[in-house]
Formats: structure tokens, sequence, C-alpha cells
């Protein structure tokens, strides 16, 4: 059983991200990938794991073991991106630590350089997918991952601190096809630092 969960309600991140967005991207989009995962796996070795420990098989299960094996993945992606999502906004998100605060400094030079620096490559990204700010295992440093679909950086040895969505679905009922503008309103002021904060701590 997948619970979509979302801990603050729809207005919360008014005006930058509207009452009605939050309604269906929530109502419609988060809770139909987690039905839609229930149904995949159901009947199946897979369906007593949690999401996580299914997500992990991503690398190790070959394709063809498990009926609609890509579809389950996708929509399991799909489950923890947006409740990575959700977590990752706020209008009162704090700032970030001082051992983040340290490394953005080293990296960007300061907060405000690294919120442009986040929002320009976020909008490189083609399509549909996710705009992570990430920790990367291997090379010891923070930055930027984007990602296809539902890709994910844990599947690249990245830790995930915040993400922004940039499916349509999640910018197109308040600014039409202006993402840039989203992406600006979100990343500018809605980050929740103290979400990066404990990611942060939890990789380093
Ligand atoms: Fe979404």
């Amino acid at each position: 059983m997948f619970a979509a969960s979302k801990k603050y309600p729809n207005d919360a991140l008014e005006p930058y991200i509207s009452s009605e967005t939050q309604n269906f991207h929530f109502e419609k989009h988060h809770k139909g990938y987690a039905k839609t995962l229930e149904n995949l796996i159901e009947g199946t070795q897979l369906e007593d794991l949690t999401i996580f420990e299914i997500m992990s098989l991503k690398d190790r299960v070959q394709d063809g073991l498990f009926d609609n094996l890509p579809q389950i993945f996708n929509n399991a992606y799909q489950f923890f991106n947006h409740d990575f999502y959700w977590n990752s906004l706020s209008k009162d998100g704090g700032k970030p630590s001082e051992k983040l605060s340290n490394a953005i400094n080293e990296c960007y030079g300061d907060l405000e350089n690294f919120k442009q620096s986040y929002i320009d490559y976020a909008s490189k990204l083609f399509g549909s997918g996710w705009s992570w700010f990430v920790y990367d295992d291997f090379e010891n440093k923070i930055g930027f991952f984007n990602a296809s679909n539902a890709d994910n950086p844990l599947i690249y040895s990245k830790t995930p601190l915040l993400v922004v969505d940039l499916w349509e679905h999640a910018y197109y009922i308040d600014y039409r096809n202006d993402r840039k503008k989203y992406l600006e309103n979100v990343i500018m002021h809605c980050l929740n630092w103290n979400f990066a904060n404990s990611n942060f701590k939890d990789s380093v």
C-alpha cells in the first residue's frame, strides 16, 4: 500500500503555486502513480516490498522477470519523486545550515548566485522531468542534476537534497508555457532549506 502524502494544505504555496495546481497535482498525479504502482505489483513478488526496496531493484532485475517492469519502475520513481517534491517546497523553509551554506558558497559564491545558477541549469531540461539539487557521492560535492521523465539521482550515486518538478502538470495551470517564471518563483521563494539541511547532514 503506497499512500501519497503532502504535509501542508493546497494553498500553502500561494501565490507562487496555486491551490488548483496543488490539488490536481497531488490528487490526480501523485495519487495516480501510487494507484498504478499498486495495480502493477499486485500478486507479484514485489507486492510486500517498500518503495525503496522496489527502487533499489532497478539495476539488479532483468527485464522480463516481471510483467511491465519499466512501468513498475517509472511509477515507483514518480511516487518517490513527488513525495520528495512536496517536502522540497515551503514558503517558510528556513535557510541553509552552516555546513550546507559553506558548500554553497564554495561552489557558487553565495546563495543568490546559487539560486540563479539553479534556475539557469533547470531551464535547460528538455521535455518533462525533474531538476535536482544533489550531493554527488563520488565527487564529494554538491551540484545540479536534470533528469528526464521519472529518472532519479539515486540511480547515479547522487544523494537528492531538493527537487523541482518540471512536468507540465506542475506549472501549466498557473504559468501556461512560461516554465522559466515557475522556476524563478519556486527557486527564489519556495525552497525548503530545512529539508535540504537534513538530507545534506545525512549524506556527508
Ligand atoms: Fe508532478
